[in-house]
């Protein structure tokens, strides 16, 4: 994977601009610790880092697939909740909500969606949104790319309807290719 240089700088900046006081971070891709030793090191007065194939200190990391890991424990214990993947981070919004027991503080996401690329190549929509919007399959969105901020948005609008949540501020960044969108979203407890 090439070094991209302004994409670390735009998920610095992202990450600075929404980072609460006391950040608890649960890191779900933290891969080689960039994001660690660039903002969380300092930062944060809890962290935990997970990764299915690399790991950078195996006191604050574990080893092992995310999904796995969420399924089997509480996370309660955070606040900021990173999910810097390669490909469409959608589900972990869910999958993240749903494994917190009581929601009693804003909680923040930050997210990279490297499907944005299907959005340039694709009239279709990729099927996580299918389902969230009971869409057919067969439904084509010419210039489906244009509206790729208004879909993931509404997306991220529709936790409220299953999780006792309110989207307070929404975010987002792209690289310089705008081929990778990074996301910060803030959830208040309704
Ligand atoms: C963009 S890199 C993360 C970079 C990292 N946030 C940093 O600051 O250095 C994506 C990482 O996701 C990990 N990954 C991909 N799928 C995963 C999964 N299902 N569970 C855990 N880690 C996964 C990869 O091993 C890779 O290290």
């Amino acid at each position: 994977m090439p070094k991209d240089n302004t994409a670390k700088e735009t998920k610095l900046v992202l990450r600075e601009s929404m980072l609460p006081e006391h950040p608890r971070v649960l890191d779900l891709f933290c891969g080689n610790g960039v994001m660690y030793r660039s903002l969380y090191e300092e930062r944060s007065v809890r962290y935990l880092g997970i990764d299915k194939s690399k790991i950078f200190n195996a006191e604050l990391c574990i080893k092992i697939d995310n999904e796995k890991w969420l399924l089997n424990n509480k996370i309660d214990c955070f606040n900021v909740f990173d999910i810097d993947a390669y490909s469409s981070p959608g589900k972990y919004y869910s999958l993240i909500l749903s494994r917190i027991a009581v929601i009693n503080e804003p909680l923040i996401l930050f997210s990279t969606d490297g499907a944005l690329i299907s959005f340039r190549i694709n009239t279709k929509l990729p099927c996580e949104y299918l389902i969230s919007e009971g869409i057919s399959p067969d439904f084509q969105i010419p210039g489906l790319y244009n509206y790729y901020e208004d879909i993931h948005s509404t997306y991220i609008k529709k936790l409220e309807l299953n999780y006792p949540v309110k989207v307070d501020e929404i975010k987002v960044s792209y690289n310089d290719t705008k081929t990778t969108a990074y996301w910060g979203f803030r959830l208040l407890p309704v």
